[in-house]
């Protein structure tokens, strides 16, 4: 199933990151951004995920929020996550990278998650900079306004156009960069500039390893592809870890 390349890179890493994208939480029914059922084949993203068109209309912008707030409140970590967690107890040093705003990371039990793209459990004003939680807001009847200062509350996600937050891309190249083992799932590594840190990796020495379920722009600079679901592919990858190496 895996090679024995890979798994005696895995005996030997003692530095792993997991960059993850859409596709990661896709078996756990959160639709993908492109493909066939995309969520961008349906939606413009510059009327819904930019600061214009939240400035502009900000009822519609936080309608598409409350929906996808509500989605992710009725959806579960998969097998992948699950797997992922399992080997941060395995390597000395394991770091998620995520593209994915869903938090499903973390409620899997991985405690070192750099979110690229924010989180959209998490919200702030853009008045005063208040942050809140989704409990903490008001009704979403209505685009949220700020208890302390009136301003629009905002979800703490980055919109295009948007700067990343720089202290998760710092340390996310600097993983990149110290990686033995980098392994890009469930992206179609077409968004940058997250999409140059599997190439950054590789410069740097790792070996790069793409699970998804069809090649991607970036699989020709792979060291190794793994074609099948993270869901699938993850679980296994662990047992492999947890029972035929010895370490
Ligand atoms: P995409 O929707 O572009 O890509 C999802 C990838 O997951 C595709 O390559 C699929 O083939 C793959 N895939 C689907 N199901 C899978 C499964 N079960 N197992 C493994 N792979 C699977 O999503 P992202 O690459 O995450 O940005 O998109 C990047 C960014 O574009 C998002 O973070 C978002 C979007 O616009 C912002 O909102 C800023």
């Amino acid at each position: 199933m895996f090679s024995s390349r890979l798994t005696s890179k895995l005996k030997e890493a003692a530095s792993v990151v997991a960059f993850t994208g859409a596709g990661m939480s896709a078996e756990s029914g959160v639709p993908t951004f492109r493909g066939e059922d995309g969520i961008w084949k349906k939606f413009k993203p510059e009327e819904l995920a930019s600061f214009d068109a939240f400035i502009r209309n900000p009822e519609v912008v936080w309608e598409w929020y409350k929906y996808r707030k509500q989605l992710l409140l009725s959806v579960q970590p998969n097998p992948g996550h699950f797997a992922l967690a399992e080997m941060e107890k395995i390597f000395p040093q394991f770091t998620v990278i995520t593209q994915n705003i869903d938090n499903l990371h973390r409620r899997a039990g991985s405690g070192t998650v750099y979110e690229l793209h924010g989180n959209i459990e998490r919200n702030y004003c853009i008045g005063c900079g208040m942050k809140y939680s989704n409990e903490e807001i008001p009704s979403l009847d209505r685009a949220p306004r700020c208890a302390q200062c009136s301003g629009l509350i905002r979800p703490d996600v980055v919109w295009f156009g948007e700067l990343l937050p720089v202290e998760e891309w710092n340390a996310s190249v600097a993983a990149a960069e110290r990686a033995d083992i980098f392994f890009s799932i469930g992206t179609s590594a077409v968004v940058y500039p997250a999409a140059s840190l599997p190439v950054s990796a590789k410069h740097a020495g790792a070996y790069v390893v793409e699970i998804n379920i069809e090649p991607t722009e970036l699989s020709h600079q792979m060291d190794e592809v793994l074609l099948g679901k993270s869901g699938d592919l993850l679980p296994r990858l662990v047992d492999v870890l947890k029972h035929s190496l010895v370490r």
